[in-house]
């Protein structure tokens, strides 16, 4: 008779299982979620809540919903996006909206061009979904010829900008030339956007040059990656008249609506950031990168994303380490960082050499963080 076979263990350990084992760490600056301290401003906001739920309980949903678009939209320069036309879904976060997307691609597409490297629940949820991925290397993408993309041929581009963790943006020129080639071929563009706030370089008018184009769109918005709002927040899932996909239908099968307070809390910090908020941000975030930039200068390291501007920042181990070990080590001591490998989902061995650590946190976290880098750093060369 014979034996059942084992089933291989398969490594399923993902960028997102780490910072799960992080949320309970003295230094966390593992995920890219918001939490840094609140401004005074926000702080205001979050003082008013009970004000903010007696609005919300006041409202109709649509109304509050094309509120918060209207002023989340316009605040990151999406002045053409599609406000009040059913054409944008709000999703409890960027993932819930991805998956939707995955979904609704698999009803006709089975492959996909998808920037590498990129946060890998992007890969997985595509491929949870059946379809086929073709690694795009992000500077072949952001600056090479659009028509390369297509070899071997893909139904889609999936384009994380500004990218997460190089913090790579495309710029309007080439946002146009891709567009424009999936247009020639019928191919759905996507882009997760989730980054766009943290940069004004990713803060053109995106919708004005895909309408122009002609082609089929998807954009992933999230209000996640920007404020210390305690994961109140929302993904906005947006896409082209022309898009020949059933995303409303699955949406859904997946979504009602989200919550109103949290809708009149989107529109509220929106508004905030248009006044001021954002540049208050973009401040603090430089001011985490320069400190913890300058704390590692000694060491034999460098900073490849010398451009970024976005929450994260990637460490170039230039001494012969590597970067899952020192990631056991700092974990050992309370730091909690991502190492870089899983971020290159088609080839892990390319990001070996790399740790990336989150920027939108107190100031005294990220000098905790660099600190322990420092000693760990020290203690392996
Ligand atoms: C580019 C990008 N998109 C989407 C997500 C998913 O965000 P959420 O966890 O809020 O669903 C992430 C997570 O870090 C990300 O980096």
């Amino acid at each position: 008779m014979s034996q059942p076979v084992q089933a291989p263990q398969l490594d399923r350990t993902n960028l997102t299982r780490m910072e799960m084992g992080a949320l309970d760490a003295v230094v966390n600056v593992s995920d890219g979620h918001a939490r840094q301290d609140l401004s005074p401003s926000q702080g205001r906001i979050i003082h008013g809540l009970a004000e903010l739920f007696r609005r919300a309980a006041g409202l109709t949903y649509p109304e509050l919903d094309v509120r918060a678009h209207d002023a989340f939209f316009h605040a990151l320069g999406q002045h053409a996006s599609p406000i009040g036309s059913g054409r944008i879904l709000s999703c409890y976060a960027s993932s819930v909206a991805m998956e939707i997307v995955a979904r609704a691609l698999a009803d006709t597409i089975r492959s996909v061009g998808l920037i590498h490297p990129t946060f890998d629940n992007i890969p997985d949820i595509l491929r949870g979904s059946r379809l086929d991925l073709v690694p795009l290397d992000e500077p072949k993408l952001l600056g090479g010829d659009p028509a390369e993309l297509f070899v071997p041929p893909v139904e889609c581009l999936f384009i994380t900008t500004p990218n997460n963790p190089t913090g790579a943006v495309l710029a309007r020129r080439q946002l146009a030339d891709i567009a424009a080639a999936c247009a020639d071929r019928d191919a759905v563009l996507v882009l997760d956007s989730s980054f766009r706030g943290f940069d004004r370089r990713a803060q053109y008018d995106h919708y004005t040059v895909l309408d122009r184009s002609g082609c089929r769109f998807v954009l992933i918005e999230d209000t996640g990656k920007l404020w210390p709002t305690l994961d109140l927040k929302a993904g906005f899932l947006v896409y082209s008249r022309n898009i020949r996909l059933p995303i409303a239908e699955i949406y859904s099968d997946i979504m009602l609506n989200v919550s109103p307070l949290i809708l009149v809390l989107i529109e509220s910090f929106a508004r905030d950031a248009a006044a001021g908020g954002l540049e208050t941000l973009h401040d603090d975030i430089a001011c985490n990168r320069a400190q913890l930039r300058d704390a590692l200068t000694a060491l034999p390291v460098t900073f490849p994303d010398r451009d970024s501007v976005v929450s994260v920042e990637r460490i170039r181990l230039d001494a012969d380490l590597d970067g899952r070990a020192v990631t056991d080590r700092l974990r050992d001591v309370g730091v909690h960082v991502l190492p870089c490998g899983p971020f290159h989902w088609a080839d892990q061995a390319e990001g070996a050499r790399f740790l990336r650590i989150a920027l939108a946190r107190p100031r005294a976290t990220v000098n905790a963080a660099a600190s322990g880098i420092s000693s760990v750093l020290t203690s392996m060369l």
